[in-house]
């Protein structure tokens, strides 16, 4: 694609960027373990908000205002079952048998950090466990793809070849970016196509991948708030998030700690 100029960093803007990269990998862990039945959503918002203040962060989310729509209004995104992406936390209070997705995203000493698990809440169904465990390993198998020399949508074509082997709907109308100096850079990165397409991937690009997947159809609706999207057909939805650097020596997950996603 010509025209797109895909921000290559530099080691000083790495080195910042592992550091942003595991605070998010570390709130993430908190917000995981402190998701039980009886939690509110609001509650882990607090949690992670806490978090933010005590190690000198700023919310990439809170006030994010993609245009068009009210800002955002927490600093993370809470997607309960048939929610896909960018549930706001309320009132509702998890229960037995929730699958729960956390997004979760942060900006310390000039960079962002942007990172997503799906979790039960309890135990779950069958049906949830296997949604889930598809969306990570999809997830990995467009990290597998983040190698120099590489093209672009070797990353989507692998995700969804992985979701669809399943039968699952891979959702199209969000989609994984760049990421550096502001949270959404080029270029963007569909969770879906056909492969050797697009730029060379290059050491020094860090992408943000993260597939959302569909236990049905991969069809999308939005609710009144202007910014949960759930799926069209009802049907449960998972989603993982890394932001992952590209090295010589292969990808880089650079929102892991131990015990991570
Ligand atoms: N991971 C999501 C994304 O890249 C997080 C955005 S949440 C928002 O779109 F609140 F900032 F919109
Ligand atoms: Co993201």
């Amino acid at each position: 694609m010509m025209g797109q100029r895909i921000p290559i960093k530099t080691r000083a803007e790495i080195e910042a960027m592992r550091e942003s990269g595991r605070h998010v990998a570390e709130i993430l862990l908190i917000l995981r373990d402190a998701a039980k039945p009886g939690v509110t959503t609001a509650e882990l918002d607090i949690i992670a908000a806490k978090e933010i203040e005590a190690r000198g962060l700023t919310s990439s989310f809170l006030g994010y205002d993609p245009g068009g729509l009210p800002p955002y209004p927490a600093v993370v995104c809470v997607s309960v079952n048939d929610e896909i992406v960018h549930g706001i936390p309320g009132k509702r209070v998890l229960e037995q048998g929730d699958l729960l997705s956390i997004d979760f995203g942060i900006h310390y000493q000039g960079f962002h950090g942007d990172s997503a698990c799906t979790i039960p809440v309890g135990q779950v169904s069958e049906e949830a466990r296997d949604l889930m465990e598809t969306t990570h390993d999809a997830l990995y198998k467009g990290i597998e793809q983040m190698v120099p020399g590489k093209r672009l949508s070797d990353i989507g074509h692998a995700v969804q070849t992985r979701a669809e082997a399943a039968g699952y709907g891979v959702v199209r109308q969000f989609v994984g970016h760049g990421i550096g100096r502001v949270m959404h850079e080029l270029p963007q990165i569909p969770n879906y196509g056909r492969p050797n397409r697009g730029p060379r991937l290059v050491s020094g690009m860090v992408f943000a991948i993260e597939p959302m997947i569909n236990a049905g159809s991969e069809g999308v609706r939005m609710l009144d708030d202007e910014w949960t999207a759930v799926t069209a057909d009802g049907e449960l939805s998972a989603h993982f998030e890394h932001t992952v650097l590209i090295t010589d020596d292969g990808p880089e997950v650079l929102t892991r700690v131990e015990g991570s996603h």
